[in-house]
C-alpha cells in the first residue's frame, strides 16, 4: 500500500504536458479486436486502467508490442478467446467493450461483469438493449454476460437510448461495425472520446457517421484493416490540472490540449476569478487572489462533465460565498468525497442531488481516503491547496487515470511524495 504526502501551500508555475485521454484509450484498445490485423496507436496514457486492459488482451491472442512510451501495436490476426479473463475483466471498468466487440468480430462473447469505480450504481441495460436490437441472444447470470446470434442472425438495427450514455453509445458502435446493414443510434452521447473511437474506427475502414452528434449511424463493413491512430488529450486530467492551479494559486501552461473540449470547465473557472489564456493546443490558467462563489450544474458533454465535480467541489469549497454543486448524472457521486474534504475543513452539506459549499478562507492538511478515481484527484487538489500536510491513502484510485502525476506536480513546484507503507 502506497500513499500521497503533500505539504500544501505553494503555488503551481511552469508548464505541464497532458497525457492521452483514459476514456477514449480504454475503447480503442479493445476496438483493436476488430480489426484482423495491426493497429499501432499512439498517445497511449501509461494508467493502471490499461495496463489491466493491455493484459486481457494479450491473455486473449492479441500480440501487444510496446513499441515506445506512449506507442502500443495490437496484432489482433491470432485472436482465439472470445472469453477474456474474469479476473482481470472485474478489475476495471471499460472491460464492458469486450462485449461489443467480440459479438461484433466473432458473433459471440462470454464477459465477466466490470468492476471499476462504485461511486454509483452503474447498470449497463441500455449496452444489452443494443446488443438485443442487433440480433444477440443475451443470457444474463449474476456476474457473467453471454451473447450469442438469435433466431433472425445479427443485423443492423435502429436503437433509442432510454439515457444519454457513454458507454452504451460506444459499446454499440464497435458492436455494429462489422454486423450487415445499417445501425443508427439516437440519443447517443457526444463526447469527445466517442468521436475518437469513430475517427479510430473510421480511420481502419469503418463506416461511422455523425458522431458527436446525438444520432450515430454505421454501416457494417465486412472487414477491418491495420492503420496508425494518435488518441485525443485528455479533457478530465487536463481539467484537474486547471483546477488545481485555480485552487492552490500559480500561472501554468497546460500543453496538449484541445481547448474547444476545454470550453465547459474554463469558462467556469473564468467566472470564478481564473484568467484563463485559449492557444491553438494549450491553455494558460493564472489565479491569483481568492476565487468566487458560483454554481455548476453536471451534464453529457458539452455540459459541465460529472468527472469534474470532485475537483471544482474543492474550488468551490476555497471561494467567497456559498456556491451551488448539482450531479445530474451520477447521484450519489458525493459520497465519495465530501465527507474527506469536510474533515480537512471545507463546508458542504448535501442536500439531494445538490451540494451547498459555503467557501472558507483555507483548508488544513489532514488525513484522508480517496474512494474513487476523481474523488482521490479532488484530495490530491484539497492537499496541495490546504495548509499543513495531507495524506492520501488509496491512492491506486488516482493512479487508474493520471500519468506520472507525483513527477508533473513535482515540476510545477508542488510538495509531494509517494510513500511506501
Ligand atoms: N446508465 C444506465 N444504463 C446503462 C448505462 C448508463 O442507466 O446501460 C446511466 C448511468 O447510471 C448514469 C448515466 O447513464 O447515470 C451515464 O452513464 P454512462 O454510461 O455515460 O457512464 P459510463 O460509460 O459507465 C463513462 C466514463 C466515466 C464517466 C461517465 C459519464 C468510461 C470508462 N467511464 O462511464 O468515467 O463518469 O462515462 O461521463 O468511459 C472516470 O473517468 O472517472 C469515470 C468514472
Amino acid at each position: 500500500m502506497a500513499r500521497y504526502e503533500i505539504t500544501g501551500g505553494q503555488p503551481l508555475n511552469g508548464e505541464v504536458t497532458i497525457s492521452g485521454a483514459k476514456n477514449a484509450a480504454v475503447a480503442i484498445l479493445p476496438a483493436a479486436v476488430l480489426v484482423a490485423g495491426k493497429c499501432r496507436v499512439e498517445n497511449v496514457p501509461d494508467i493502471s486502467d490499461v495496463r489491466i486492459l493491455l493484459d486481457i488482451l494479450e491473455d486473449m491472442g492479441v500480440q501487444v508490442t510496446h513499441v515506445e512510451p506512449g506507442v502500443v501495436e495490437l496484432d489482433s490476426t491470432n485472436v482465439t478467446s472470445t472469453h477474456p479473463n474474469p479476473d482481470l475483466v472485474r478489475k476495471m471498468r471499460a472491460s464492458y467493450y469486450l462485449m461489443g466487440v467480440l459479438l461484433s468480430r466473432f458473433g459471440e462473447a462470454s464477459v465477466a461483469l466490470p468492476g471499476g469505480c462504485n461511486f454509483a450504481s452503474r447498470p449497463i441495460d441500455q449496452h444489452l438493449k443494443g446488443f438485443r436490437a442487433l440480433g444477440a441472444e443475451v443470457a444474463e447470470t449474476e456476474d457473467y454476460v453471454n451473447l450469442f446470434p438469435g433466431p433472425d442472425g445479427l443485423h443492423g438495427s435502429r436503437i433509442s437510448l432510454d439515457v444519454v450514455s457513454v458507454g452504451a453509445t460506444m459499446n454499440i458502435i464497435m458492436a455494429a461495425c462489422l454486423i450487415p446493414g445499417q445501425t443508427v443510434i439516437e440519443n447517443a452521447a457526444k463526447e469527445p472520446h466517442i468521436v475518437d473511437l469513430a475517427n479510430f474506427l473510421n480511420t481502419m475502414g469503418a463506416h461511422i457517421s455523425g458522431a458527436g452528434t446525438d444520432t450515430v449511424k454505421i454501416r457494417g463493413v465486412e472487414k477491418l484493416r491495420g492503420g496508425t491512430y494518435t488518441i485525443i488529450p485528455d479533457q478530465i486530467e487536463a481539467g484537474t490540472y486547471l483546477a488545481a492551479v485555480a485552487a492552490a494559486g500559480g500561472n501554468v501552461l497546460v500543453k496538449n490540449v484541445i481547448p474547444k473540449h476545454m470550453d465547459c470547465i474554463t469558462s467556469k473557472l473564468q467566472e470564478m476569478g481564473a484568467r484563463v489564456l485559449n492557444y491553438d493546443d494549450s491553455i494558460r490558467i493564472i489565479s491569483e487572489g481568492r476565487l468566487r462563489n458560483t454554481t455548476v450544474k453536471t451534464r453529457p458533454y458539452p455540459g459541465f462533465p460529472t468527472d469534474m465535480q470532485a475537483q471544482i467541489c474543492v474550488c468551490m469549497s476555497l471561494a467567497s460565498g456559498v456556491s451551488r454543486l448539482t450531479e445530474n448524472v451520477y447521484e450519489t457521486r458525493f459520497f465519495g468525497y465530501c465527507s474527506e474534504l469536510q474533515n480537512m475543513g471545507a463546508e458542504i452539506l448535501i442536500n439531494g442531488k445538490t451540494a451547498i459549499v459555503t467557501g472558507q478562507e483555507k483548508l488544513r492538511g489532514a488525513s484522508v481516503t480517496a474512494h474513487d478515481l476523481r474523488a482521490g484527484a479532488a484530495l490530491v487538489i484539497a492537499g496541495l491547496a490546504a495548509e499543513g500536510v495531507t495524506r492520501i491513502r488509496n491512492i491506486h484510485f488516482v493512479e487508474r487515470g493520471y500519468e506520472n502525476i507525483i513527477h508533473k506536480l513535482t515540476a510545477l513546484g508542488a510538495r509531494i511524495d509517494r510513500v511506501e507503507d
